[in-house]
């Protein structure tokens, strides 16, 4: 049976009697369990179809290339790949990331990129530099649930932002900065996820960012920019990201992060982030504490892999197949809910749906039927800074086949439609 609310850590077997007094640190005490890891143990159940991970499909992953890859390695970089290595990261794969980042739109220098394991990790490191406990950050409403966690582990106080079918509102951040304001507090740093966000799909669109960029320079308070699907674009028109709008004042407030995880494979554990001179050093600092550097084997392996220009087509392929995915979910949630029951988002691109029922309805509560049923998805709730709206779900349609995907949504049908 699945833990309805949010699950403190599951002790290993055979754990003894509690300690009388546990060792934690204090900052433990608000640490959220990752509700998504508990939900994704039930998705290894036989016959189970899963809308709820957010992973790429691994059948699509490009063996071939990444093998060419690390053949290269074993070949002609070993000395260098299997050695420690800078904290920032190696200067060659600095550059092509930099290169990938201009033909995003995105002037950076490489020397203002750090390479991080993971996004993940830059979130985690922009945390621990800059927040202290209480510390205000600022969150869409929903928000990416990890980043939710990690900010937690900081005791971080959190405000949720407003968003709707175009991701965040601007007149909500200025509101919510401005009631901080009036209690004679500032806040730390917005986190968003602007283009394809997970878990709501949305985009947002040029003039909202540049709204946010404004108000962000106006307040004084940090953006940090997490973009991991931007390139998962299969309709639409390309949006710059909110860095590639700032001027040298405006990037003093600018952060981004991206990763190759959703594009090449999330096992290399390769992104990178992009900081201004005031906060770079002391990320590095952060970064050492953590693990010294990202992993030098496949920091060679991400950047010989980039140097095979096997990427774009690579990333034609995956964006035409998660179309297609994309497509066959929004035609089965079409055919098996009756209008009116479940009210969809449409995304240009990324992973995700996001879906919302009619109000008074809980999807925390439909959890174990559905998983009964032998399907899975992520209930909204969870991906909540405050006030969260129970009636709302996250569907990912990255992983599943289109059969399944049918059979899937037929499933969930049975469970949420009366
Ligand atoms: C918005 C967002 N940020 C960060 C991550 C973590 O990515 P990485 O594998 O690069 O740590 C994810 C993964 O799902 C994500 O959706």
């Amino acid at each position: 049976m699945l833990a309805m609310t949010q699950p403190a850590t599951t002790p290993p077997p055979n754990t003894r009697a509690p300690l009388a007094h546990t060792p934690f640190a204090t900052r433990m005490n608000g640490a959220r369990a990752n509700f998504l890891r508990e939900i994704l143990k039930t998705a290894l159940r036989p016959g189970m179809i899963s809308f709820a991970g957010g992973v790429p499909a691994p059948e699509l992953f490009d063996v071939e290339g990444l093998q060419q890859a690390t053949e290269r390695l074993y070949n002609e970089q070993a000395k260098l790949a299997l050695q420690y290595s800078a904290s920032d990261g190696l200067p060659v794969l600095r550059e092509h990331l930099a290169a990938l980042m201009k033909s995003r739109g995105t002037e950076v220098d490489a020397s203002q990129m750090l390479i991080t394991t993971g996004s993940q990790q830059g979130i985690d490191l922009v945390a621990k530099v800059l927040l202290d406990a209480g510390d205000i950050v600022l969150l869409e409403r929903p928000t990416y649930m990890a980043a939710l966690q990690t900010m937690s582990m900081y005791e971080a106080e959190f405000r949720g932002v407003e968003s709707d079918e175009h991701g965040l509102i601007p007149e909500s951040l200025e509101d919510v900065l401005n009631a901080c304001a009036l209690e004679g507090r500032k806040a730390k740093l917005l986190y968003l996820v602007a283009t394809f966000a997970n878990p709501s799909g949305v985009t947002l669109p040029l003039e909202r960012r540049q709204r946010v960029l404004e108000i962000a320079v106006k307040h004084q308070l940090l953006i940090v920019e997490d973009d991991p699907y931007s390139e998962l674009r299969f309709s639409g028109a390309h949006v710059p990201s909110i860095m590639s709008l700032a001027d040298a004042e405006a990037r003093q407030w600018c952060v981004y992060m991206s990763s190759l995880s959703k594009i090449v494979s999330p096992g290399l554990r390769v992104a990178w982030l992009i900081a201004p001179d005031w906060l770079y050093p002391k990320l590095v600092m952060g970064k050492q504490s953590a693990d010294l550097h990202t992993s030098t084997f496949a920091q060679v392996v991400a950047q010989n892999y980039l140097e095979l220009g096997r990427l774009p087509a690579h990333l034609d392929k995956i964006r035409a197949s998660y179309f297609e995915r994309g497509q066959t979910m929004l035609k089965a949630l079409e055919r098996e809910f009756p209008k009116g029951v479940l009210h969809v988002n449409v995304p240009e691109g990324g992973m995700f749906l996001w879906g919302d029922l009619a109000a008074g309805v809980d999807t925390m509560s439909m959890v174990q039927r559905s998983i009964d049923n032998g399907v899975i998805y992520v209930p909204g709730g969870p991906f909540f800074c405050d006030s969260p709206r129970p009636n709302s779900l996250r569907l990912s349609f990255s992983t599943p086949t289109c059969e399944e995907i049918e059979e899937g949504v037929r499933r969930l049908a049975q469970v949420m439609v009366d």
